[in-house]
């Protein structure tokens, strides 16, 4: 019996096959769960349900552009009319603006914050709203990221927006508990996925450094991410809400 069999699962920004939404709606269908995945990129997100469904497992793509509460209310009315109810999200979806101060603009401030932050709070609101009339409680698995950790340099606005994931993820936990509808924060380090690309492009001499600096001495993969969102996911963290699940080789403990 797999680790969410008869769970029913939202995944966002499920649509990069590289990316960490991918590897956990995939991870997800193979331990039994029935996958919404989403993205604003529709033909990525029907290309990583396809896959999924090759291997006989659940899954159905939706677009979705999380920064949207049209989108998001389309996308609940689908799944209420889907399954009626919803045991587990993840507010994957998520963009890097990487700058210094100096030139990080309001336009960069309000786009990060609008796709990493706001789109947290539509989705998490709408998931805790469909739990609780369902009952029997629910997982909510927020990204932020080491970055809303520590002080990063270049991450002024994806940090302060991934700083708010984490202290929301709290409050939601604490507003929730008692129903059993868990809120949880997972801190990925540096993953190798396409959002890395563009830091690796613009700074290569820097990333090799940066990545030689990291304990373990190597970025993780996304299965790192995937299977700790799948055990937040499932019933064998049942006693864990409101905390904060750091995955990055070592890298904050220092
Ligand atoms: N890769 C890392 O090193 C790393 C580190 C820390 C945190 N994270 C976080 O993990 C999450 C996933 O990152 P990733 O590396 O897989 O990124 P990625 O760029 O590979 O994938 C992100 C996905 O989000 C989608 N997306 C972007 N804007 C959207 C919108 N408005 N609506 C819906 N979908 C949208 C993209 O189309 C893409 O498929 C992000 O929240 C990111 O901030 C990643």
């Amino acid at each position: 019996m797999g680790r969410l069999e008869g769970k029913i699962a939202l995944v966002t920004g499920a649509g990069n096959a590289r990316g960490l939404g991918a590897a956990t709606a995939e991870r997800f269908a193979q331990e039994g769960a029935f996958v919404y995945l989403t993205d604003i990129d529709l033909a990525g997100a029907e290309g990583v349900a396809s896959k999924i469904r090759e291997n006989g497992d659940m899954a159905e793509a939706h677009a979705h552009d999380v920064t949207s509460e049209g989108d998001w209310d389309t996308l609940f009315a689908q799944i209420r009319k889907g399954h009626g109810r919803l045991d587990i999200l993840v507010n994957n979806a998520g963009i890097a603006i990487l700058k210094p101060i100096a030139d990080l603009t309001a336009a960069d401030w309000e786009r990060q914050n609008r796709i990493n932050l706001d789109s947290v709070f539509y989705g998490t609101q709408r998931a805790v709203a469909l739990m609780r009339q369902t009952g029997g409680g629910g997982s909510i698995i927020n990204l932020s990221s080491m970055a809303g950790l520590v002080g990063v340099p270049a991450c002024a606005a994806y940090g302060a927006a991934k700083g708010g994931v984490r202290t929301f993820s709290k409050v939601i936990a604490m507003e929730c508990a008692a129903e059993g509808i868990r809120c949880n924060s997972v801190h990925p380090g540096m993953i190798e996925t396409a959002m890395q690309d563009v830091a690796r492009r613009d700074n290569p001499d820097g990333f090799k450094e940066i990545v030689a600096g990291i304990p373990m001495q190597r970025m993780g993969t996304p299965a790192d991410i995937a299977n700790m969102n799948l055990f937040l996911a499932s019933d064998e963290s049942s006693y864990i809400t409101g905390a904060e699940l750091v995955v990055d080789g070592g890298a904050t403990a220092m």
